[in-house]
């Protein structure tokens, strides 16, 4: 018999405090590692941390791996789950399916020993680190015996057999963003994707270019000059700028200089840092459209500012979840050898 009587499908049964919130809203959530009959319990092998969470904890404490293991351990021992305080968010993991509750047994496709990708934050996702083995500082993520719990609700990927394990967790930790920006971009779009050199920048600016097609524009930005030399060796951007995009008025007008004044039509912010709301605004056009998939972003700032400078824009919270975007974004890197030596380089 579970501890959980009538357990909730949100998982607001392990909420401890405050009482009455949902388990991502939740400070402290109950850890314990004894599944209710609609949970499913997982051996956790690795973590992939949200780049402005991991950035946040390299801010904080430096870039020392143990350092950042000792940040991770103290934030779950306070927590029961990994949810950066400050930046409010999680990352994702994998693992395998160790017990799937009675209640959902013959209800879903899970068998334990499956191996899987969790697609809902680490924010409200019950963890427990036994132990950290290694954390991979250039690539957000961190190898750990451990375990966790999904929720009813919870989303989920089976891991595919024909792409390495950490660079699928790669990809499908930010696998909202290619999914967005293939609704949002139509042919000729011109298209500014912030943070362009980045995990999701990159995904984003493949994809602009598939919908935004020959009469379409895409730009990168990166305040660095590797960046944008990889994002124009790649060849799906058309221009790479190379801005801090914290520099909201030098983002306006090199966009400007290089779409005659039309400025964007799309933005996509995939930056890991605070500070670059009004650079997206400014560089969007009247009745453009602005994609936050950055959890840096602040809705005050965003909302505020775009009435300061009277821009009649389209803001859009970044939900990392779009029907179909699991295997939207790992198809990706099927449909393109260019897109998946990279990722294979950097996640494999
Ligand atoms: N909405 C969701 O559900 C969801 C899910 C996952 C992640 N996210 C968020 O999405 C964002 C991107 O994640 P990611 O994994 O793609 O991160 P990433 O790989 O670290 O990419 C962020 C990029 O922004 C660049 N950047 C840093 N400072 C900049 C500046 N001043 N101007 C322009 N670009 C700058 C970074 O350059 P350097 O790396 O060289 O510093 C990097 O290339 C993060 O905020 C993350 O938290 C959201």
């Amino acid at each position: 018999m579970s501890r959980f009587a009538n357990p909730s499908p949100y998982g607001t049964h392990r909420v401890i405090e405050p009482r009455g919130v949902l388990p991502q809203a939740a400070w402290k959530i109950d850890n314990t590692m004894e599944p209710a009959a609609n949970e499913i319990l997982i051996d956790v092998r690795t973590l992939n941390i949200d780049s402005a969470s991991f950035t946040q904890i390299k801010q904080e404490v430096g870039a020392e791996p143990a350092a950042i293991a000792a940040k991770v351990l103290d934030i779950v021992r306070q927590r029961g789950k990994m949810h950066n305080p400050v930046t409010g968010s999680g990352g994702m993991l994998i693992g395998s399916v160790r017990t799937v509750g009675a209640a959902l047994r013959g209800r879903i496709d899970l068998t334990p020993g499956d191996r899987i990708a969790t697609l809902v934050s680490l924010s409200l996702t019950p963890l427990q680190i036994e132990r950290i083995k290694t954390v991979h500082v250039e690539r957000d993520q961190i190898d750990i015996d451990g375990r966790a719990i999904l929720f009813e609700t919870g989303l989920y990927a089976k891991l595919p057999a024909d792409i390495p394990e950490t660079t699928a967790l790669a990809i499908l930790d930010v696998a909202g963003a290619p999914a967005q920006t293939a609704r949002l971009v139509h042919a000729g779009d011109t298209v500014v994707v912030i943070g362009g050199g980045g995990k999701s920048g990159t995904l984003c600016v493949y994809e602009a270019k598939k919908r935004a097609g020959p009469t379409g524009c895409v730009i990168g930005v990166s305040p660095f000059a590797a960046d944008c030399e990889r994002m124009r060796a790649l060849g799906w951007a058309d221009h790479a700028l190379q801005v801090d995009a914290r520099d909201a008025l030098a983002l306006m007008r090199s966009v400007a200089e290089l779409t005659g004044g039309r400025l964007a039509d799309v933005t996509i912010n995939c930056v890991n840092i605070a500070n670059t709301e009004m650079g997206s605004i400014l560089a969007t056009r009247e009745g453009g459209r602005i994609y936050f998939f950055s959890m840096a972003t602040s809705f005050t700032a965003a909302a505020l500012g775009a009435e300061g400078v009277g821009k009649d824009v389209e803001m859009i919270v970044g939900n990392g979840y779009a029907r179909g975007h699991a295997e939207h974004a790992l198809n990706l890197l099927r449909e393109s050898p260019a897109l998946r030596r990279l990722f294979e380089e950097l996640y494999a």
